[in-house]
């Protein structure tokens, strides 16, 4: 699989210029940062529907990863005690969807290792003030398809889901607006970041976290990202991200025993003007 620049058309020709991520458009498999935790380099590769596999390894993936992060046992409807619950079938469709939508939807999903690790940005528009307006037919299809699926499987969860859910939501917007405020529409965004819980600790999410980095960099834009909990707070710092806000959750789930979950909102600011 290589990696066009046609892929990247939220890029301005001039943009390219920029060195490294041409080495990604062109020739993804030299695609290499320098990361002192890896013994080897690996090539970020782009995931697309040529690659069913690896849509099967990275829905698989995130599945493993989040397994036992309290922000997803939160939001599974769990109460937190014990080991995780057996994965009900609807979050396993929901990963597969997950990955399905980004892909369909051309947001920039890369991997590395066949999909044990991927990183999912969301770019900003390119005219915010528009940005419902100048959305694609195609990104309007595939929301509005995603979304019909999504509230079928939702018919099927218990209402303290969706009550978590909603309080998810609110919780997320509140953060967003006070740390960000209207900015936010001009900064990229990693929506997911996950690696294989075997490979991790080999340098894959920081690589892949890297990559992101550089996108936006090649763009003078800044990327932000919500954590799913305290515990990646020295992770993002080691790659450039400070923490500017919080989402908290589950501070008045009566069901839920492990008390409040502090989810922070962190941000890099560019390092590269455009
Ligand atoms: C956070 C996450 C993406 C990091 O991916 P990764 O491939 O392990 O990342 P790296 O190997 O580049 O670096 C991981 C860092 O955590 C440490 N680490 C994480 N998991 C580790 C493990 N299983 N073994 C050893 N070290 C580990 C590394 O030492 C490194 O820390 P340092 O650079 O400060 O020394 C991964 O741990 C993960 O998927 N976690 C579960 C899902 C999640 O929380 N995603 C982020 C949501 S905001």
């Amino acid at each position: 699989m290589s990696i066009h620049t046609s892929t990247f058309s939220f890029l301005s020709p001039s943009q390219f210029e920029h060195s490294s991520w041409e080495i990604i458009t062109h020739s993804s498999h030299n695609y290499q940062l320098p990361n002192r935790r890896s013994t080897f380099s690996r090539a970020v590769k782009r995931l697309t529907f040529h690659s069913p596999g690896k849509i099967g390894t990275a829905a698989q993936t995130i599945r493993r990863a989040f397994k036992y992060d309290l922000y997803t046992r939160y939001i599974a409807g769990e109460d937190g005690i014990g080991r995780p619950g057996k994965m009900s079938l609807c979050r396993k469709i929901r990963c597969f969807l997950g990955c399905w939508t980004w892909i369909a939807r051309k947001d920039i999903v890369l991997e590395l290792d066949d999909g044990r690790a991927l990183v999912v940005l969301w770019r900003a528009p390119e005219d915010p003030k528009n940005a419902s307006r100048r959305r694609s037919l195609r990104s309007v299809i595939v929301d509005n398809v995603s979304r019909v699926a999504s509230s079928f499987l939702d018919s099927f969860e218990p209402d303290m889901i969706k009550k978590r859910k909603r309080e998810l939501k609110s919780a997320h917007d509140k953060a967003v607006r006070s740390a960000l405020g209207d900015k936010v529409d001009e900064m990229m965004y990693i929506h997911l970041l996950a690696t294989a819980p075997l490979c991790q600790g080999q340098g894959l999410g920081g690589q892949l976290l890297d990559c992101a980095g550089e996108l936006a960099d090649i763009q003078g834009r800044a990327i932000w990202l919500i954590s799913s909990g305290l515990q990646n707070v020295p992770f993002y710092n080691a790659h450039g991200f400070e923490t500017v806000g919080e989402m908290v959750i589950g501070n008045t789930d009566r069901k839920w025993g492990r008390g409040p979950i502090y989810c922070p909102l962190m941000v890099r600011e560019p390092t590269v003007s455009p």
